[in-house]
């Protein structure tokens, strides 16, 4: 069999209602266009008809590969990728949202040079069904606005995307997490001239989304680990200072549950607390900043990083303990424990500036 020109796969998890409207429609692009292609449905182990469908349909240029491991639209598409054999790849969804009258399009910026190509909602002739709620339209922008330091492309969340085979050689270890395979291409293959076609998305009229909450969850995990991938210094930074914040609400937490709730003395609430907060960034950037050495020695590490942290906490405690005494207007330990907090910040800055990371030289 000789190669097509074009790969079209589109992933299906219980989309026989729709497919054959999608064949139609592409059917007659193809004619229209003379596109030599070959589409293949990824499905993953729907039941619900789509094989008898497909054998039906009789399109020679149409492939149905059923998946029955584990369900994930980005590890189908990623199987589908492996299956191509066009040197253009489209990634398309089955519920009409994506409309094939774009594909020529699409096409022909890629024949143009493009490395990848972006159906997309939010540019100038995109648009989407008007009946988008506000939570909806909020949501969709919120997700666009956390792959903004990846990508200036518009519509970052698109899953109608096509490019040239060319760009899976610069791309290593693509990782299917969570719904979002084209933005994991279009970070890690390094795309540079990306374009955008304006699509309108149709909302779905017959089957159900399978974009669930567990789906939104892991998108920050996507987003965190393109993060790591794209910018591994600064996000070991700003994982740190996140953590860091985060030792401030258990700090104030465990303050008041221990002095407003339980009634322990403030002198001991307000160490309990750095304790207890020392130990929860421990732990924080063991998993999330340092991931990388989760694999040592817990008490080394933790034995390090309580030295590191020791004079910061000693100067909090001391802080807060005089200004609860001493500064007027200093009534609730919460403040106390603020202005302390900010001061172990400032020692534990210096000690590593005049210290550890001490200028040598002129450098
Ligand atoms: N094989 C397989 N396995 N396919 C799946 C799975 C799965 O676990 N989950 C979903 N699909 C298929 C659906 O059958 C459909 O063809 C396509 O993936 C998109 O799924 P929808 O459930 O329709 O997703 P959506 O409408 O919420 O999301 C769409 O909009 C996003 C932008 O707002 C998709 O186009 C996304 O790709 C896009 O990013
Ligand atoms: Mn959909």
């Amino acid at each position: 069999m000789s190669e097509p020109r074009l790969t079209i796969i589109v992933p299906t998890f219980r989309e026989a209602e729709n497919l054959p409207r999608l064949l139609e429609q592409i059917d007659s692009v193809r004619r229209e266009l003379g596109l030599d292609m070959e589409l293949l449905v990824m499905d993953d182990d729907s039941r619900d008809g789509t094989d008898r469908l497909i054998a039906a349909a009789d399109h020679d240029w149409v492939h149905l590969h059923v998946r029955t491991g584990q369900r994930s639209l980005s590890a189908a598409v990623l199987d589908g990728i492996k299956l191509a054999r066009g040197q253009i790849i489209v990634v398309m969804d089955a519920d009409l949202s994506h409309p094939p009258q774009r594909l020529g399009d699409m096409v022909k910026a890629i024949d143009d040079g493009a490395d990848f190509v972006i159906g997309s909602r939010y540019m100038h002739g995109g648009s989407t069904d008007a009946d988008w709620g506000l939570l909806r339209r909020l949501n969709s922008r919120i997700a666009s606005l956390m792959a903004r330091p990846f990508t200036r492309v518009r519509d970052p969340m698109s899953g109608f995307i096509a490019f040239p085979r060319r760009i899976l050689d610069r791309g290593g270890n693509l990782n299917p997490v969570g719904y979002k395979i084209g933005l994991e291409l279009l970070v890690k293959c390094d795309c540079r001239d990306v374009r955008e076609v304006p699509i309108h998305f149709a909302d779905r009229t017959l089957g159900h989304s399978k974009l669930t909450l567990a789906e939104q969850l892991r998108y920050m995990q996507h987003i965190r680990r393109l993060a790591l991938y794209k910018y591994p210094n600064a996000s070991c930074l700003m994982q740190f200072v996140v953590v860091g914040a985060s030792g401030v609400v258990v700090n104030l937490a465990v303050l008041t549950l221990l002095y407003n709730l339980l009634g322990v003395r403030e002198t001991i609430a307000i160490a309990v607390a750095i304790v207890v907060s020392v130990v929860s960034n421990f732990f924080l950037n063991r998993r999330f900043t340092f991931g990388y050495a989760r694999g040592g020695s817990l008490l080394k590490q933790f034995l390090g990083f309580a030295g590191a942290s020791a004079l910061g906490a000693i100067v909090n405690y001391s802080v807060a303990i005089l200004a609860l005494a001493y500064a007027p207007g200093v009534t609730v330990p919460q403040v106390a424990a603020l202005l302390g907090i900010a001061s172990g910040m400032v020692i534990n800055f210096l000690v590593n500036r005049l210290f550890v990371f001490r200028r040598t030289g002129r450098a």
